[in-house]
């Protein structure tokens, strides 16, 4: 059976190098293949039992067993862990997203993969979307643009059954606009970008520079929380990092939700996220590119700590925290400075040594 599946595998292969998008696959060969995929990744991560974003997709486009057994035809499918594209949006009018070939940071990315971008445990994403903004006022694009992403099928693929896709919110005339990595468990229960613990200390920072939450666009880099399989049943824990491909595939959403909300300003948090915008082999540590400013879209652009990362600091002691969130100050007074915001002496003086 092993052979057989190669084989089929192999033969998948080749068919979408001919330009083969989709194939007919019987319900009994379906079952066998996901059950090779499903032992090997659990292998390759040393995790109990299945695959839920394997087994999601397969659910979504595999008969059921009543269906098969009545003989009704097999339905067309793209099998994902073979890396076939699905029909991304396809079927829509221009204005689309469509695959094309990843953009330049993020095909640096999947081509320099840097030790923190680990090889993807997940199926193989089919190529990044292309996306063509409507024309329109801000309101109508982002609403399409949201639309969009919130149905994509690789974005609906890669989430959890009762877990949400994941897309930017905040004011279209934000001046500033903060990028992050990936959406955690609070962030994918709840489909608000920054919604858990980090969330909390991002939306304080936010306001000791003097705004509110809704005055500031917040957005991830990924629409999705990177998937790692678990036990059936069992709700994943702990994150992981993200895969360079992955990176690749959810780029063109975010360049779309900047070029919307044409910010004055970007902040990124974290070195992920700036791996993600500035191209995998720009930098080497967090400390080679924080705190100084980078152009991204013609847009200026800071890095600077995750607050993920000033939670942990928390953990470590309060002198660490401390000056962690005194250099993640520095950057936001520069953010502020740059965007025209009054800087009171008090603010200048924050997480400063009495
Ligand atoms: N970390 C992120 O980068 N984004 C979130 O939405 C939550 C935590």
């Amino acid at each position: 059976m092993r052979t057989a599946l190669t084989a089929l595998t192999e033969e998948l292969k080749r068919l979408k190098t001919t330009g083969v998008s989709t194939v007919s696959v019987s319900a009994e060969s379906l079952a066998a293949l996901r059950k090779v995929v499903a032992a090997r990744a659990a292998k390759s991560l040393g995790a109990a039992v299945g695959y839920p974003v394997l087994v999601e997709d397969f659910k979504r486009e595999v008969p059921t067993k009543a269906t098969a057994a009545a003989g009704a035809p097999a339905r067309e499918f793209a099998p994902t862990a073979v890396a076939v594209n699905p029909p991304v949006a396809a079927a829509r009018p221009a204005p689309s997203s469509t695959p094309s070939a990843a953009s330049a940071p993020a095909a640096a990315a999947a081509a320099t993969t840097p030790s923190k971008v680990k090889p993807a445990p997940t199926p193989l994403l089919p190529s990044p979307p292309v996306v063509n903004l409507p024309a329109g006022d801000k309101a109508t694009r982002w609403a399409w643009l949201r639309d969009q992403v919130l149905n994509h099928p690789v974005c609906l693929a890669n989430v959890r059954p009762g877990k949400k896709v994941v897309f930017g919110v905040g004011s279209l005339d934000a001046k500033i606009l903060f990028v992050g990595d990936a959406p955690g468990p609070e962030e994918e229960v709840q489909g608000e970008p920054f919604f858990g613990p980090a969330g909390q200390l991002l939306t304080k920072m936010i306001l000791a520079m003097g705004l509110k939450r809704e005055d500031v666009y917040i957005v991830n880099l990924m629409a999705w929380r990177p998937q790692t399989p678990t036990a059936a049943g069992m709700e994943q824990v702990a994150n992981r990092d993200l895969t360079a491909e992955e990176m690749a595939f959810n780029l063109p959403f975010l360049r779309a939700q900047i070029e919307v909300v044409n910010p004055d300003l970007i902040v990124v948090l974290g070195a992920t996220a700036a791996r993600g915008l500035l191209g995998a082999g720009s930098f080497k540590t967090l400390l080679d590119v924080r705190g100084q400013w980078n152009q991204f879209l013609g847009k200026p652009l800071i890095v600077s700590y995750h607050p993920s990362y000033l939670l942990r600091q928390e953990a470590s002691g309060a002198t660490a925290a401390r000056k962690a969130k005194r250099a993640t100050w520095e950057d936001l007074l520069k953010v502020m400075e740059r965007a025209g915001l009054t800087i009171s002496a008090k603010q200048h003086a924050y997480f400063l040594d009495k």
